[in-house]
């Protein structure tokens, strides 16, 4: 009897470990994701180089604090061209991420 069960309980796990994973940042995955971040957000003296804007520093800002603002550039509930072009190009997953990723690299730079 049980062993006909087995089968299932082994499908059940095979689904339920991705999502339990999917709660957990993936810091590599964030670091790959913001590999183009940092085209603007890893300069130094925090401008772009051409055409100088100001980019904020968001190394070492709080997980929290990037992830919403990912949120709202997406949803369009804070406006920025650029941010919120780069911000619909990402998962829930990909902000999640690299939200952590930012947040764990201190905020010396
Ligand atoms: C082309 C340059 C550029 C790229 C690439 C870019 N950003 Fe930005 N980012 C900006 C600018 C400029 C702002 C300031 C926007 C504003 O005033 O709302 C900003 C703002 C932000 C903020 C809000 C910071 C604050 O202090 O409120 C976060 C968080 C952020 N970016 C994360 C990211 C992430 C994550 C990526 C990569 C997926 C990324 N950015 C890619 C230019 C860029």
């Amino acid at each position: 009897m049980l062993k006909r069960w087995i089968p299932a309980l082994l499908l059940a796990g095979i689904w339920l470990a991705p999502a339990a994973h999917a709660e957990e940042a993936d810091l590599e995955e964030g670091r790959i994701v913001a590999f183009t971040c940092l085209g603007c957000h890893g300069i130094p003296f925090h401008t772009n180089v051409f055409p100088t804007f100001h980019v904020p520093r968001i190394k070492g800002q709080t997980e929290g604090y990037i992830r919403a603002s990912l949120h709202a550039y997406r949803d369009g509930t804070r406006r920025h061209g650029t941010m919120q072009a780069q911000a619909h190009t990402l998962s829930d997953e990909d902000i999640r991420n690299v939200a952590a990723w930012f947040a764990a690299q201190g905020g010396n730079r």
